[in-house]
């Protein structure tokens, strides 16, 4: 694979967990958990590939609706996260950013994304967006809002600097594993001319040899935004 088919941002909606454990007769979090396994290494190898930009889907608006002790198993390894991943990701050279509503978030949780992201703001290696109880339809409505306050025209572009993900261009590639075919919310405005990859993986077995599947697939997409194939080629390519 050449270096510059190598996508800058990645993002991935995490789906499976659940079947991971309900297929071997153990409580819906401890998916969560081999999840968060995953999640480890799959950063990793986004790192050691040359990937700048990872986005992850770790709960979104709708997931409260989950059974209650889903959501405190989610929101306690939220917890863990902050405590025991972020001091390793600070000392890699991560910076970790949380994206999403964080007004329905605990005072403490509150307090611990925001000294994360203080704690890591300086690093420059890679950058790891975690949306938590975030949705996309939230995402344009609170950036619509933001403008509308500040009494600022609503344009494409100033819309797309008030999102939550202002500080990332828009995904190259958006994975989704667990086997469904579709967005759930994650996204919506950067998607636009993102490429989809689906895998029938669930995520705690999404390892990276997985990754690289997804890469390859990727590199061999042409990606067009809605110029021609012939406009794309380079002129001596053309010629020939
Ligand atoms: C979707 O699988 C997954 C989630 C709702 C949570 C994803 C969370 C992690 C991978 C852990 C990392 C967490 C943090 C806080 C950083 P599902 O439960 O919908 O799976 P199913 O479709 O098989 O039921």
């Amino acid at each position: 694979m050449t270096q510059g088919a190598i996508p800058h941002h990645v993002a991935i909606v995490m789906d499976g967990n659940g079947r991971w454990a309900t297929r071997r007769y153990l409580p819906r979090v401890a998916g969560h958990k081999k999840g968060m396994d995953a999640l480890r290494a799959c950063l990793r190898h986004c790192d050691e590939r040359g990937v700048k930009v990872l986005t992850v889907f770790a709960f979104s608006s709708e997931n409260w609706n989950r059974p209650p002790e889903e959501v405190s198993g989610l929101m306690e390894l939220l917890a863990l996260a902050l405590a025991r991943e972020v001091p390793q990701l600070k000392n890699e050279g991560v910076r970790v950013k949380f994206v999403g509503d964080r007004a329905a978030l605990s005072e403490k949780v509150r307090a611990g994304l925001a000294h994360a992201e203080a704690d890591t703001a300086g690093n420059t290696r890679l950058v790891f967006n975690v949306c938590f109880n975030y949705g996309g339809r939230w995402d344009i409505a609170q950036a619509a809002a933001a403008l509308a306050a500040r009494g600022e025209a609503i344009t494409e572009q100033s819309l797309d600097g008030a999102l939550a993900l202002a500080h990332v261009p828009a995904p190259d590639l958006i994975i989704r594993t667990g086997g469904e075919r579709r967005l759930s919310n994650f996204l919506l405005w950067q998607a636009a001319y993102s490429e989809l990859y689906f895998t029938d993986k669930l995520w705690p077995e999404f390892d990276g040899a997985a990754l690289d599947e997804a890469l390859a697939d990727y590199a061999a997409r042409e990606r067009r935004f809605g110029r021609t194939s012939e406009q794309l080629a380079p002129p001596a390519r053309r010629a020939a």
